[in-house]
């Protein structure tokens, strides 16, 4: 048995990581280190085979609690855990600034100490600013770091430590940098959940500024299987670009995801823009797709499909959430929208 150590898998993304890992793999054991926070969710780690997936409760910052959880000589560690919502960093950036950089960078002291044979950070497109609107131009592995948010700002600053752990010390590193993905279990403070979720209610659906911000969407399994292929394929010290060429405007998916629903587009209210928000993001992956041997499997139709049908049979988690701390969240966020 291989032993893998995952941080922030009771999240969106690592959940769906150790979904597939442990469906995918015979030979792989996880170690599955979260601090539950608002974002993390045991519910996301139902039906997983308890001999090989252990959860431990702790935060990336909790030195002792790392290198007591993480194993010696362990395969990799894969480091999701992070504050991980824009709007969140623009109205408090500390945490932002202790669980992505301070966190990190306790963990890869701790993978240092623990002789671990890779480090995967999973970064963001964000982390390279924003690309001007209707340009041809794409974000590359070698474009320029220049992040416009605090949370941007923060993962920045972690893959900087991150290269400097393989500079100084030779740590064996790989960093992913994806677009905005989307799928199921995914929290409903970002735009694709958060608008399902208020159109099964027949709530407003808001969307900031004039809705022509593009994003470039992936769905999550296949984020899931290039950061897999990433940490078995990849170079170390390297960086792979993550994405399924698939820009869509914002208001074009809160539009279809009304017409899946069969709700009118009079739920739709346009509020006050974010503040720095980015415009453009669309990545070439052109350097992952050919070194790793990786391809997007899941069309956008499809996927959006298949999100939307979670989030239908999945109620009961929906408003599991909606009940909670989320409301005031959305209160302060949003006010009353209706
Ligand atoms: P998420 O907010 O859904 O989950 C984050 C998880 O990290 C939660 O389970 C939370 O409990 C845990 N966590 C937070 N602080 C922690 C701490 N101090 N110690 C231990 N655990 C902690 O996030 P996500 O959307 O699944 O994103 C996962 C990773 O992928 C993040 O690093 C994010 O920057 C990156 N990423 C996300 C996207 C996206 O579209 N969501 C795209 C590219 C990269
Ligand atoms: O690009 C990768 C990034 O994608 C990840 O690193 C982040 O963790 C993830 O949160 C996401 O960031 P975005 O800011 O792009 O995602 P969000 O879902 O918050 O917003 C997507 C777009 O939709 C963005 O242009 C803002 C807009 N939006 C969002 C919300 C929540 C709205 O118009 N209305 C909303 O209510």
């Amino acid at each position: 048995m291989r032993t893998i150590f995952v941080t922030g898998g009771a999240g969106f993304i690592g959940s769906a990581f150790i979904h597939l890992i442990l469906e995918t793999t015979t030979d792989v054991e996880i170690v599955d280190f979260d601090a539950l926070t608002y974002a993390g969710n045991p519910e996301n780690l139902k039906g997983l085979d308890p001999a090989r997936h252990r959860f431990v409760k702790g935060d990336i910052c909790d030195k002792a609690a790392v290198l007591d959880a993480l194993p010696d000589g362990a395969e990799a560690v894969f480091n999701f855990a992070a504050e991980s919502h824009v709007d969140r960093s623009i109205s408090s950036a500390g945490e932002f600034v202790l669980t992505n950089v301070l966190g990190t960078q306790v963990l890869l002291d701790a993978a240092r100490a623990k002789k671990v044979k890779r480090f995967v950070q999973i970064s963001t497109d964000e982390v390279m600013g924003s690309l001007p609107d209707d340009s041809n131009l794409y974000f590359t592995e070698l474009s320029p770091l220049k992040p416009n948010s605090p949370y941007a700002a923060s993962k920045a600053a972690a893959e900087h430590f991150v290269r400097a752990a393989r500079e100084t010390f030779g740590l064996d590193t790989v960093i992913t940098r994806c677009g905005n993905n989307y799928g199921p279990r995914q929290f409903p403070e970002k735009l694709i959940p958060l608008m399902i979720a208020n159109a099964m209610n027949d709530e407003p659906l808001p969307v900031y500024g004039d809705g022509r911000n593009v994003r470039d969407w992936i769905y999550v399994e296949d984020h899931a299987r290039a950061i897999w292929l990433a940490c078995e394929r990849g170079r170390a010290g390297e960086i792979y670009n993550i994405g399924a060429r698939n820009e869509q405007y914002n208001i074009d998916v809160v539009k279809t995801i009304l017409d899946i629903l069969g709700k009118p587009h009079s739920l739709i209210k346009f509020v006050a823009d974010r503040l720095g928000h980015d415009r453009r993001y669309a990545i070439e992956a052109d350097k992952t797709e050919n070194e790793l041997g990786w391809r997007p499997l899941t069309s956008w139709e499809d996927g959006l499909r298949r999100t939307i049908d979670w989030y239908r049979e999945n109620q009961a988690w929906v408003d599991h959430i909606r009940n909670g701390a989320y409301r005031d969240y959305y209160r302060k966020m949003y006010g009353e929208l209706s």
